[in-house]
């Protein structure tokens, strides 16, 4: 039986039997709906209530979080949430190369047993993270060294660090961020590509299968959410190390999110599917939810960050693929994100007194496959039923069947221009967040880059644009540009408009089914 079956049959063991939960999480869901409006945080689940690590079970999934050693160590509130709401654990520092080699002959265990034992006593799996990763190796590590010495050294990192946690640790990233599609080779400049070309990574995942037959073994990226040239690149070299039998289980897509623009749940739910498709558990590995890059009040952004979590949450249960997602933390206490310097974001599910936030909601309607709720389409004639009504062009405008699509189109000869319509605002005031999908087709051979943004206009007349989605078109097929976008204002803004607009100036660019609307819990 492979570790997976193991916390499966674990999981089984515990709790309540899963009707009955999914029975009680359906009444606790549609309970929380009307609360949840009222406040802004809830008080600590009470006794009886049900917490995440039961609804996660009674849903099939794992609901894991990253976690903090020194926080483990000296915050109990920390240690207590933690065994009660996630059933697995992730090291968010303490397995990594670096800092478990501060020297080239010594290791440093300490916080990585801590973190094992807690798991053990708490019947949760973890997942170490990670073998290879170009930040924080050793600093010992360097370019200088031969092919043979930084394999020699990975070899032996690879192998220790296995034999340690043979049959306690239940998967492992064993290579963390490899692609970088602004470089030149596509691949993340490190000391490993350096030395050993791309095929440190292949290198990698069969040092890990030699060293351990059974550990499930785990690719990991950021910004793979969604469908375009990082995750497209990405796909491609899974399958070409899975068609050289290179002995990979599983990929991580981190979805370190904001509230201001995330992954629409077509694109989020695609990329799961292919990556399943090529015979690999996915998880959704290190989610978070920035929301200061959005426009608006604590309100606003607490509520577009509840209906974020919800919405990846809900994306992994719906794929049969995903196997479970993984919080980069849970409490705002001790984000990274506010190691990073700047005004302190509010990423997780907890307040940093512990709290319940929205957000810990949106996880639980996630669970139970909830999909945020979308609302009345808030643009006019977004289907062209009355011809260009509502819409303006630069260039020519014109209506014409959508060809291989039912219903009609807006053509327009300048698609750097675009198409826009104005007066948005009272339908958007009441701000976010709101789902934005269109299909658009490029009437050249090449590739063109689609985006639609919405302009707002403040009482001086200036304009700020923000981006709503993006897509990488091929020519001449209709396509599906989505994406997801947190708004609130501050002040309230004169106007707004919706811009769709393309990047190849001597093409025609043709929309069609043009949709915005409020996304609800
Ligand atoms: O342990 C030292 C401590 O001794 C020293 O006093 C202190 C001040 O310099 O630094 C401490 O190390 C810090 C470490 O976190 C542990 O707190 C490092 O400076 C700091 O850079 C490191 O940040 C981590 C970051 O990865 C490193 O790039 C974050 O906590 C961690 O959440 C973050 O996690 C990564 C994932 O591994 C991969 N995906 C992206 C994600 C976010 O960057």
């Amino acid at each position: 039986m492979t570790k997976r079956g193991n916390v499966a049959s674990r999981r089984a063991s515990r709790g309540l039997a899963p009707l009955a939960l999914w029975l009680a999480l359906s009444a606790l869901a549609c309970s929380d709906r009307k609360e949840d409006d009222r406040k802004e945080t809830e008080p600590e689940a009470g006794a009886g209530e049900l917490n995440l690590r039961q609804v996660a079970a009674a849903a099939g999934k794992l609901l894991g979080t990253a976690v903090d050693a020194d926080a483990l160590r000296a915050d109990p509130t920390y240690a207590e949430v933690l065994a009660r709401e996630f059933d697995t654990i992730t090291p968010e520092n303490a397995t990594k190369w670096g800092p478990l080699a501060p020297t080239e002959d010594s290791y440093a265990w300490e916080d990585a047993d801590a973190i094992v034992e807690f798991a053990e006593e708490h019947s949760q799996a973890i997942k170490g993270h990670a073998f290879v990763w170009h930040r924080q190796a050793p600093s010992w590590l360097s370019s200088s060294m031969s092919a043979d010495e930084l394999r020699a050294a990975l070899k032996s990192h690879i192998e220790t660090t296995l034999a340690r946690y043979k049959g306690r640790v239940r998967a492992w990233d064993v290579v963390n961020e490899a692609v970088d599609v602004t470089t030149e080779s596509g691949y993340t400049a490190s000391v490993f590509l350096d030395v050993l070309g791309p095929s440190y990574i292949e290198e990698a995942f069969r040092l890990a299968r030699a060293a351990d037959p059974d550990v499930l073994l785990f690719y990991n990226e950021v910004g793979i959410e969604r469908m375009g040239a990082k995750s497209d690149f990405t796909y491609e070299l899974m399958k070409e190390l899975l068609d050289r039998g290179v002995p990979i289980d599983g990929i991580g897509l981190q979805s370190h999110v904001s509230t201001h623009r995330y992954p629409a749940l077509s694109d989020l739910r695609a990329n799961i599917r292919r990556f399943a498709d090529l015979g690999l558990i996915v998880n959704i590995s290190e989610l978070d939810a920035r929301t200061l890059l959005m426009p608006g009040d604590g309100d606003s952004r607490r509520r577009a960050q509840r209906i974020a979590f919800q919405q990846v949450v809900s994306a992994c249960v719906s794929e049969p693929g995903c196997e479970g997602v993984t919080l980069w933390g849970f409490t705002d206490r001790y984000t990274w994100i506010n190691d990073e310097g700047g005004e302190p974001d509010e990423p997780l599910i907890f307040d940093r007194d512990y709290r319940r936030k929205p957000a810990y909601r949106g996880v639980l309607d996630g669970l139970s496959g909830a999909l945020p709720a979308l609302g009345d389409n808030l643009v006019s004639n977004g289907d062209f039923a009355a011809g260009t009504e509502a819409w303006a062009a630069a260039g020519e405008l014109s209506i014409r069947a959508a060809m291989d699509r039912s219903g009609a189109a807006a053509c327009v000869s300048d698609q750097e221009a675009g198409l826009v319509q104005e007066g948005l605002l009272p339908a958007l005031a009441q701000g976010g967040p709101f789902s934005f999908a269109a299909f658009v087709r490029v009437e050249a051979a090449g590739e063109a880059t689609i985006d639609a943004e919405l302009v707002v206009e403040d009482d001086t007349g200036e304009t700020r644009t923000l981006s709503v989605a993006t897509l990488t078109a091929q020519g001449q097929e209709w396509r599906e540009i989505a994406g997801y976008v947190g708004l609130g204002f501050e002040p309230m803004p004169s106007g707004i408009a919706l811009r769709i607009f393309g990047s190849s100036a001597d093409a025609e660019l043709c929309i069609a089914d043009v949709r915005l609307q409020p996304l609800a819990p």
